[in-house]
């Protein structure tokens, strides 16, 4: 495609960006969980004028803009307040959970650098629950992710396993609050006291529970010990664009103080044009998010997050007590907050063609997650504001469709499939990528209806080929068009 010769008009552009638009998840009908934080029609407008006020400000330079730098400090004060941070917190705002994540790593590895330059090949210890997104920083920071398995069915992670696996190049351990596929809290206190003992920094992960669990809190709900006030927490990340609700690209990285956060930090003035200070990855960009970050929390209060944490608690009970009353599905280990994940007690019931009759039957949307160590093939299910008044309707659904599964007698496609695949000689090239994609009914050109083939197809290859056809899939379709 070429830049048109004559500028298209203000009508046909729009009109073509909805075009586009047809066959986007539909997050509007409040069926989809996860991956849109919608805070209702009123909070949205405002949200998108206060977005829109600040769009073309950019955050490179906060000196030139006062209002940036009162409405980011503003921010961290009402989220470390949130997460019991003291005088000596400070914090940044990022573009979101990986930005704050990999911030908390570098600062960990640039520290180490300067304090401890003997280590050459620094390592973090993070429970096997732990996101994705730490192994995505130790892999652009040049740290080794030592991933430790968690305890059995309860998914919390394993202190003790965590302790043996430090070694003299260890700079940092991590906890979750809570992980993401299952919505269980670590043992926080414990894995601070390790940290303490052992002299090492200890990020908390509260990319989706750092605003959540403290309104729980407040509403006398039982909320693991998780934030600042545990000894041995010296960082933590917490998103505003999941459970605070905010538009995308909202997220805090916090420090105990403010020489730990020296380390995340970059500056230069080694060329000829202007000297760069940056607190965090980005340099020029718009304060878009930042603005409608800060409208949103003082748009709800604590008043309105409470309202909202009640109503998602009572769904979440009603879904996570539903499912566990029906035969042949299991919620997996306790959750703490809002998220779940569930899989199947049954041969009959494959949890990917449950997504699949979820989608078909009303239009539901589940996250499927792989089998990996002791967690079973589950859908994930994070309960927002907007999944509230639809939570029954959801429930009985799935009832139906297992009970419906459970009397089928044919064999289900997955089953036939991971038998074709144990004859497939696993090459990582292109024809072979081709080959499995085609058997899961994946083109370059369209994702199928149904992910049961392609999920059990990925979950049964070797992680690392899962990987590799995984990039070469998004390879292929990052083209240009
Ligand atoms: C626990 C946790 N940490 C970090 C992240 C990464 O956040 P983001 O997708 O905003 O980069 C996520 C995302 O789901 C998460 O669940």
């Amino acid at each position: 495609m070429l830049i048109p010769q004559n500028g298209m008009s203000k009508k046909e552009i729009l009109e073509t960006l909805q075009e586009y638009k047809k066959d986007d998840l539909d997050w509007k009908s409040g069926k989809i969980t996860s991956y849109v934080y919608y805070p209702g029609d009123d909070a949205m407008g405002l949200i998108n004028e206060a977005y829109t006020m600040y769009l073309t400000e950019s955050a490179l330079d906060p000196t030139s803009t006062p209002s940036i730098l009162r409405i980011e400090n503003e921010i961290i004060g009402m989220i470390s307040s949130l997460v019991n941070g003291d005088a000596n917190t400070v914090g940044n705002f990022t573009s979101g959970g990986t930005e704050s994540v990999m911030m908390a790593v570098l600062a960990a590895r640039n520290r180490a650098r300067a304090l401890r330059p003997e280590i050459k090949e620094p390592e973090i210890v993070i429970p096997f629950t732990a996101h994705a997104c730490f192994h995505k920083a130790a892999h652009y920071l040049g740290v080794k992710a030592v991933s430790v398995p968690v305890k059995d069915s309860s998914f919390k992670a394993d202190a003790d396993a965590m302790r043996q696996a430090i070694t003299e190049n260890t700079i940092m351990l991590v906890g979750s609050a809570p992980g993401w596929a299952h919505g269980v809290v670590d043992p926080i206190r414990e894995i601070g006291r390790i940290a303490l003992e052992r002299g090492l920094l200890f990020h908390v992960d509260a990319c989706v529970g750092g605003i959540h669990l403290p309104y729980m809190r407040k509403l006398g709900m039982t909320v693991p010990e998780f934030d600042f006030s545990v000894p041995g927490v010296t960082s933590m990340s917490v998103d505003i664009h999941k459970y605070g609700y905010a538009a995308k690209n909202a997220s805090v990285i916090l420090y105990k103080n403010k020489e730990l956060r020296r380390y995340q930090m970059f500056a230069c003035s080694n060329w000829p044009g202007y000297t760069i200070v940056n607190a965090t990855a980005g340099s020029s960009r718009t304060c878009g998010p930042l603005a409608a970050a800060w409208a949103v929390l003082n748009y709800f209060g604590d008043d309105g997050y409470m309202k909202i944490v009640k109503e998602v608690m009572s769904a979440t009970k009603l879904l996570i007590d539903g499912i566990n009353a029906i035969e042949g599905l299991e919620v997996l280990g306790s959750p703490d907050m809002c998220l779940f994940s569930f899989r199947s007690t049954s041969d009959k019931l494959n949890v990917y063609r449950i997504a699949d009759e979820l989608k078909r039957v009303g239009g539901w949307h589940a996250q499927p997650q792989f089998a990996r160590q002791n967690s079973d093939s589950n859908l994930q299910v994070g309960m927002t504001s907007m999944n509230v008044p639809l939570a029954e309707a959801m429930l009985n659904d799935l009832r139906g469709i297992a009970e419906r599964l459970l009397k089928e007698e044919k064999t289900p496609n997955a089953a036939n499939l991971a038998l074709a695949m144990k004859n497939i000689k696993l090459k990582a090239d292109e024809e072979t990528v081709n080959m499995l994609l085609n058997m899961a009914g994946v083109s370059n050109e369209k994702v199928p209806d149904s992910i049961e083939e392609v999920n059990t197809i990925l979950e049964s290859l070797p992680i690392d080929f899962t990987e590799y056809m995984l990039t070469s899939y998004i390879n292929n379709i990052l083209k240009p068009a």
